[in-house]
């Protein structure tokens, strides 16, 4: 299998010339991996739909230069998931629209654990900061038994605010931006 190497990855928003890049990627997704992240349905007109339709939210997406694929995709909404508000509330939080955003990754089944996932936060993250945003939650928490994702969220710094269940057990977290 050639090498995986996360330097040859370009990240940049997704725009609508990308969708159905953007359909092959999520269509090639493990069973495992789909079931871990589900922001938003899968098929291409349910997705522009929900680009359409919802407001302030952001694509970014990481593209393998060699072969110009898509092999990560992460969604960030400005705000938070009024879904989310009440279990975010219950852990003390005060929640603002303005200054809170709402994070969803993915990478591509034969690019995980290769350093994306870390670059394409760091990208994230710089733009956020441009946006004045002040704290990034995770789009309906983390499945606890998605060792992978929480070490993910870890590594770059994310808190556990709280635990929850809903189709097995979950952690709330968030990272606070300086
Ligand atoms: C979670 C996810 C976005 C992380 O992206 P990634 O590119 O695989 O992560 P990276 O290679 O940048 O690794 C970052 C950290 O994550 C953890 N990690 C990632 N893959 C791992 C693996 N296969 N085994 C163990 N730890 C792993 C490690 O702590 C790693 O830290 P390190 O840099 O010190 O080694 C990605 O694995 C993914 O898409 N998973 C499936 C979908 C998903 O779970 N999304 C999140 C839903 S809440």
């Amino acid at each position: 299998m050639e090498a995986r190497d996360s330097n040859h990855i370009v990240f940049r928003r997704l725009n609508q010339n990308d969708f159905d890049s953007l359909c092959d990627y999520l269509y090639k997704l493990s069973h495992e991996t789909k079931k871990r992240f589900g922001p938003h349905s899968f098929d291409r007109q349910a997705i522009w739909d929900y680009y359409t339709h919802e407001e302030n939210l952001i694509g970014y997406i990481g593209i393998d230069i060699q072969t110009n694929e898509i092999i990560a995709y992460s969604l960030i909404k400005i705000g938070y998931l009024e879904h989310d508000s009440f279990r975010l509330r219950s852990y003390g939080m005060a929640l603002d629209n303005k200054t809170d955003c709402t994070f969803a990754p993915s990478v591509a089944d034969d690019w995980q654990g290769c350093g994306v996932g870390n670059k394409m936060f760091q990208f994230i993250l710089s733009e956020l900061k441009n946006l004045h945003v002040k704290r990034i939650i995770l789009w309906g928490g983390v499945q606890k038994d998605n060792h992978n994702a929480v070490n993910y969220y870890k590594r770059n710094d994310f808190k556990i605010l709280g635990q929850f269940t809903y189709n097995g057990e979950n952690y709330d977290m968030a990272f606070d931006i300086d």
